[in-house]
């Protein structure tokens, strides 16, 4: 079953629309029922208070006139009012003395009448007169005093001659206080079922039905359509809501234009780049076999050179712009024409160390160590170790570079995880600065006179290849930091 905050929203409402009508709803019958009874109560009352009055009055008057016999007939007509159910008069003691049900008449009253009577002698701060309120009853008990009228037959020291107890009955009352509380119950549900159907037509009206549709416009932006309006009839929340959600695909869709146009212009460019890309890389390979002639043909003129021909100074320095120049040529097709990838499993250490002897004649008279941590236990890997090598040759003679004349390079195999092998190549040289580290990745980005910019968009290259990372940290003057990710495969995998 789905949880009270899963529920729509229109279920909600229902609920809460139910709960709050059903609890005023009963909270209000409660309130009429009480009255209502209340009513009963104090129409009985005075029922009962007139018609002891009257017999209290009939009393007295046949006490004056000498005829006690006659209260017998006071009270049996008084009594034979529907409403009244039955008059009696009752002694202090409780003995009954005079009863409109005549055989109860010289017999005790019920326990419970005389604890009420003991109770009303006892009290004489109380008023004179007191109503209980058995079932459909309202009882009235009224001290008889002991007057002038009364000493033909009561001693005058006497101040009470007895009680009057007068029986109310409502029953009838009661029966119609029960039916109107039928209809009042009956009237409380069908005010509650109309509020709420009330309630439910506007509710979806006014807000269901606009959410259906915005939300049908929504799906229909999600699937790419930004041409879609809500129309915005009434200018309340929902009205807002509709102007908001124009607005945003009004914004979507100029977003939308201006991505497609920049798209269109950077396809363009990259285009254009390409096949300038090309016709170097063309160039370079045209360019790099006659070179490599000249080369051959230099050395050897070189070395046929008698070392104390001033000529020979100058063909050394021919040969030396010639060996820059097939380097960038070499550079330029390793970036634009790369080779294709060869992987085999491979011992990384032998990549890292073949790297170093290649490196060792470029530290030229710089005194620079080399510290090489290597991976433990000859673990191998999945990798192309050609260019791998490549990619340490390049980092190590950037950091050659970077440090003037006395330094270090740091590099650390190691297993990151069952699936991963980093390499730390760290060096103490001049550092790069902040704003060129963004840069430092970016093909033919270089500081150097002499530099190309490829060494290191090549080393990025070589690491995408291997589905690994490349990543600097650097501080300037304090040295430079790369981390190299890449994917491992044990031996046997
Ligand atoms: N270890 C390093 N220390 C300081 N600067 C570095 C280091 N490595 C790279 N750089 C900076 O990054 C730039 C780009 O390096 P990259 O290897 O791509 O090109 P390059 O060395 O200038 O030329 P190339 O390698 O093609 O001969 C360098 O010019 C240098 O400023
Ligand atoms: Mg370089």
């Amino acid at each position: 079953m789905k949880s009270l905050k899963q529920w729509s929203l229109r279920n909600k409402v229902i609920l809460h629309v139910l709960v709050i009508g059903i609890i005023t709803t009963l909270v209000l019958i409660v309130l009429y029922l009480r009255g209502q009874r209340n009513i009963i109560h104090s129409v009985s009352r005075q029922k009962a208070e007139v018609a002891g009055l009257m017999i209290e009055n009939s009393l007295f008057q046949a006490m004056k006139e000498g005829k006690p016999e006659e209260v017998q007939d006071i009270i049996s007509q008084t009594a034979s009012s529907s409403y009244i159910k039955k008059i009696r008069i009752i002694s202090a003691e409780g003995k009954i003395l005079r009863s409109s049900h005549e055989n109860e008449i010289g017999s005790s009253s019920e326990a419970s009448i005389q604890n009420k009577l003991k109770e009303l002698f006892s009290n004489g701060t109380r008023s004179n007169i007191y109503f209980l309120k058995p079932k459909s009853t309202i009882q009235n008990f009224r001290l008889i005093e002991n007057r002038q009228e009364c000493y033909a037959c009561h001693s005058p020291q006497a101040k009470i001659n007895g009680i009057l107890e007068i029986n109310v009955d409502y029953t009838a009352a009661a029966i119609l206080l029960k039916k109107s509380q039928l209809k009042g119950i009956l009237i409380g549900l069908v005010s509650i079922s109309i509020l709420i159907f009330i309630i439910l037509r506007l509710f979806e009206k006014l807000v269901n039905r606009p959410i259906s549709r915005l939300k049908g416009n929504m799906k229909t932006v999600q699937e790419g359509d930004l041409n879609i309006q809500f129309p915005v009839v009434k200018h309340d929340e929902i009205g807002n809501l509709a102007e908001s959600f124009n607005a945003m695909v009004k914004k979507l869709r100029e977003a939308n234009q201006k991505i497609e146009h920049l798209h269109s212009q950077q396809m363009e460019k990259a285009e254009h780049l390409a096949s300038i890309g090309e016709l170097a890389a063309g160039l370079a390979h045209e360019m790099k076999n006659p070179i490599a002639g000249m080369k051959g043909a230099l050395e050897i003129i070189g070395q046929k050179t008698d070392p104390a021909d001033p000529k020979k100074e100058i063909f050394n320095e021919i040969l030396l712009q010639i060996e820059k120049m097939h380097k960038v040529i070499q550079d330029l097709l390793s970036y634009a024409k790369p080779k294709e990838m060869s992987f085999s499993l491979v011992n990384p250490n032998e990549c890292v160390e073949n790297a170093i002897k290649l490196a060792q004649p470029q530290k030229k008279s710089k005194d620079i160590i080399f510290h090489f941590q290597k991976l433990a236990n000859n673990t191998l890997a999945r990798l192309d170790a050609d260019k791998i090598q490549e990619l340490m040759l390049n980092l190590m003679l950037n950091s050659i570079s970077a440090i003037d004349n006395k330094g270090q390079i740091d590099i650390k195999l190691l297993k990151r995880n069952e699936k991963e092998l980093e390499i730390i190549f760290e060096d103490n040289g001049k550092g790069i600065k902040k704003d060129h580290l963004s840069q430092i990745f970016n093909p033919f980005f270089t500081t150097k006179s002499r530099g190309t910019g490829l060494g290191l968009s090549i080393c990025k290259k070589i690491t995408a290849a291997h589905q690994g990372s490349i990543q600097v940290k650097s501080k300037e003057g304090k040295g430079t930091t790369f981390l190299i990710r890449l994917p491992v495969l044990q031996q046997g995998d």
